[in-house]
């Protein structure tokens, strides 16, 4: 599918709003993801580390991952609205598939931070949010995530 013109402002619009606030956007849209899959905890060795009952939002590492999954799924709207192709850096999408298979990410927890990442948005921007900005995330997020189960196939 193509991506629009209106659809890659649809995506920047919303991130220029969130991103006054963006670290406790990132921390709730975390507490999401785990809120919907508990079982994704341990797969960060940092909360693993700090023991069960630690405060994720005291994991600086924990805001940065969701920050970048945010910034990243913008890059991916402006370069599919310019190329109508993903294109993350050859290393970094290498680094990006090993990382993540090492971590035991499946395709399951793709879809996971995908409805986190959503609802986060749309809690986020409740006044900018419709079904068109929705679609315009979704799309965004599902080329990027496509292009990391790829480079994960190869690493695995
Ligand atoms: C690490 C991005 C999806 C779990 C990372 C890193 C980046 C990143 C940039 C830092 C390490 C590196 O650069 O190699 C993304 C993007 C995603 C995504 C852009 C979606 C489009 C996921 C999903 C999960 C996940 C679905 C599982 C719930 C992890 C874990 C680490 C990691 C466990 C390692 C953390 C650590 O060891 O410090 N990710 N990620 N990621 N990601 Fe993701």
């Amino acid at each position: 599918m193509a991506f629009s013109e209106a659809q890659e402002e649809l995506v920047l619009r919303s991130w220029k709003a969130m991103k006054p606030d963006s670290e406790s956007i990132a921390l709730k849209f975390f507490l999401r993801i785990f809120e919907i899959a508990p079982a994704a905890k341990p797969m960060f060795p940092f909360l693993r580390d700090a023991g069960e009952d630690a405060p994720l939002e005291s994991h600086p590492k924990l805001k940065a991952h969701a920050v970048t999954v945010f910034v990243m799924a913008c890059e991916s709207a402006t370069q599919l609205r310019k190329t109508g192709d993903v294109k993350v850096r050859e290393a970094t999408l290498r680094r990006l598939g090993a990382t993540h298979v090492r971590a035991g990410v499946a395709d399951a927890h793709f879809e996971v931070v995908k409805t986190a990442l959503l609802d986060t948005i749309e809690g986020a921007v409740p006044e900018m949010w419709t079904p068109e900005m929705k679609a315009a995330w979704e799309e965004a997020y599902d080329q990027l995530a496509a292009a990391i189960k790829e480079e994960m196939k190869l690493a695995a």
